[in-house]
């Protein structure tokens, strides 16, 4: 069976970019001309996952409003006759059938998930962390959606990391398949100390889930920072029977992927766009070069 429902969490209180996330989302922070959740919702729908589902908290209305019509602006383009506009502002409104809930408390990634319970049902689901922008040049869902058909149980998205950086991540003890990209998952640790890791291998914000994690988030207790950790409920589903839902894939990341919620990565992705871009990537490429060169 096909993966179709994405679980999109955006309820995040978005800390790192104070204090622009003080009265904007983090998901809406523009990167080039779209805020940044677009590229989200356009990689879950191009990955054949239609049925989105915001985990939202309050505050994050400007996320829901962006997918929705806005006919009061529609009106104006069409009367001006400005088509191309027109069409950029009802696209968005059309991307796939987009519903949302709210997590009252930003109680932890594993709490944001369990909201989806209902929603999601019987069948595995994919998740997508609504501030990590996967290069487009570079997808990884399908390839994660494959996987989960054919491993079943759940499928992490794993990228290597500079070791001295793992304890910021989730991170995961592997056994290697025949094939190089693919590892089978022994092990979870959420952001262990650099000296505790068991691999250089962190999970990133793109996941393939088998509903069986519903049951065990509903009994996983706060972890690491008070939060209730998916990854604790991951671990979980490693050791789980595969006729109950568990097993644990890993594919390996290779491609390009920036973590929007962060300052640094966010500039990043800022240029990467902004050098591709059509209409102007050529000429900003020039301008960057020349500043680089002179320093000012
Ligand atoms: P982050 O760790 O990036 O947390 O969450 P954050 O609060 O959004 O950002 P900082 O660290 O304070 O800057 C990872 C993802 O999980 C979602 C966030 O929206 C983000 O997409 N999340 C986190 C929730 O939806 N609910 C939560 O309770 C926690």
């Amino acid at each position: 069976m096909s993966v179709n429902k994405a679980v999109i969490p955006v309820a995040g209180l978005g800390t790192r970019f104070l204090p622009a996330t003080k009265s904007v989302p983090k998901e809406m922070l523009p990167v080039v001309d779209r805020p940044a959740i677009d590229y989200v919702v356009r990689e879950a729908v191009e990955s054949g996952c239609d049925d989105i589902l915001f985990i939202a908290g309050r505050g994050k209305e400007a996320i829901e409003n962006y997918f929705d019509r806005n006919v009061e602006l529609e009106q104006v383009l069409g009367a001006k006759g400005d088509q191309a506009r027109l069409d950029l502002v009802t696209e968005t409104a059309n991307l796939g059938h987009i519903h949302s809930i709210r997590q009252g408390e930003a109680l932890g990634l594993g709490h944001a998930v369990l909201m989806a319970a209902e929603h999601v049902g019987d069948e595995a689901f994919a998740v997508l962390l609504g501030d990590d922008l996967i290069d487009t040049r570079t997808p990884v869902l399908p390839r994660m959606i494959e996987a989960q058909s054919e491993f079943g149980g759940s499928v992490l998205c794993l990228m290597e990391v500079p070791p001295e950086t793992i304890s910021m991540y989730g991170c995961a003890a592997v056994s290697p398949t025949d094939d190089p990209d693919i590892v089978r998952i022994t092990d979870l640790v959420e952001k262990p100390p650099v000296e505790e890791a068991p691999s250089n291998l962190a999970i990133i914000g793109r996941y393939v889930i088998s509903p069986a994690i519903f049951d065990l988030l509903r009994h996983t207790p706060p972890g690491r920072g008070g939060e209730i950790q998916v990854t604790d409920a991951l671990q979980q589903l490693v050791s789980l029977p595969g006729d109950d839902g568990g097993g644990v894939t890993g594919v390996i990341f290779r491609g390009g992927r920036f973590d929007t919620g962060d300052k640094l990565s966010y500039l990043k992705a800022t240029v990467t766009l902004a050098l591709r871009d059509e209409e102007f990537g050529d000429e900003f490429g020039d301008w960057l070069r020349q500043f680089v060169g002179t320093g000012q």
